[in-house]
């Protein structure tokens, strides 16, 4: 398990296993469907629609959606997180893989990782992330070359411009934005799509409440 930064981000050093052993509740069967609007079962029909035999799954929480979704017969699964604590609750909950686990901060360029994947999962990661859709889109130049030709990468995101949120969405988001837990303010659909646009082929973005789900396949060589 490789170091590549001991960064503490706001954006991850909150998940210790205290909040860990409370995000499923929290998140997946509270805010989901009732603040942000986007029924946890959703972002789990991504999951199922594109996960391949080859998967990594970048900024992995509790790795409750790699432990429900339908993986094709003896996946290989890769873990990359910055947080050691989200890291190692997930790689447990999906032992049943024997997961290959990465302390890796995907703002940086990820260094000395040859291997390529067919499916790449960023769920609920950029919304964390500091800066505009703009910035954050770093992460997608540093994933490209993980992902193998043909290959896709999916995720959701909370956005806080051009999609529709609740007063009690638009609360919460202040309150995790103060707290430096999520970076989204100035997250907006337009730069979503034009971020994923001007890297990808096959480029889709839907909305669900103030959520993006979206999924893109690998740049032409
Ligand atoms: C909101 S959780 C998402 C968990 C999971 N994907 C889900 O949707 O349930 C965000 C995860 O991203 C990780 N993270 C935050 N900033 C990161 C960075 N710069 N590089 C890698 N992982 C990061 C956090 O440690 C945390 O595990």
């Amino acid at each position: 398990m490789p170091a590549q930064s001991s960064k503490a981000y706001d954006s991850q050093s909150v998940y210790s296993p205290g909040t860990l052993a409370i995000y499923d509740t929290l998140v997946l069967r509270i805010s989901n469907p009732l603040v942000w609007r986007c029924p946890t079962s959703r972002i789990l029909d991504l999951y199922n629609q594109h996960v391949s035999a080859s998967h990594l799954d970048v900024g992995v929480g509790t790795g409750w959606y790699m432990d429900h979704c339908r993986f094709p017969p003896e996946p290989r699964l890769t873990l990359m997180d910055l947080n050691p604590n989200s890291l190692a609750a997930a790689a447990r909950r999906v032992e049943r893989y024997s997961p290959d686990t990465h302390v890796v901060d995907v703002l940086r360029p990820i260094e000395g990782h040859d291997a390529t994947y067919g499916s790449i999962g960023v769920t609920y990661l950029l919304h964390c992330l500091a800066g505009d859709i703009r910035q954050k889109a770093v992460v997608f130049d540093h994933l490209i070359p993980l992902l193998a030709p043909g290959g896709t990468l999916f995720g959701a995101t909370i956005l806080a411009q051009g999609v529709p949120r609740t007063s009690a969405a638009v609360k919460l988001m202040e309150f995790y934005n103060k707290k430096g837990i999520f970076g989204n303010a100035r997250d907006s659909l337009d730069d979503l799509r034009l971020a994923l646009a001007s890297r990808f082929n096959d480029v889709r973005v839907d909305t669900v409440g103030c959520v993006a789900l979206f999924s893109a396949r690998s740049p032409s060589p």
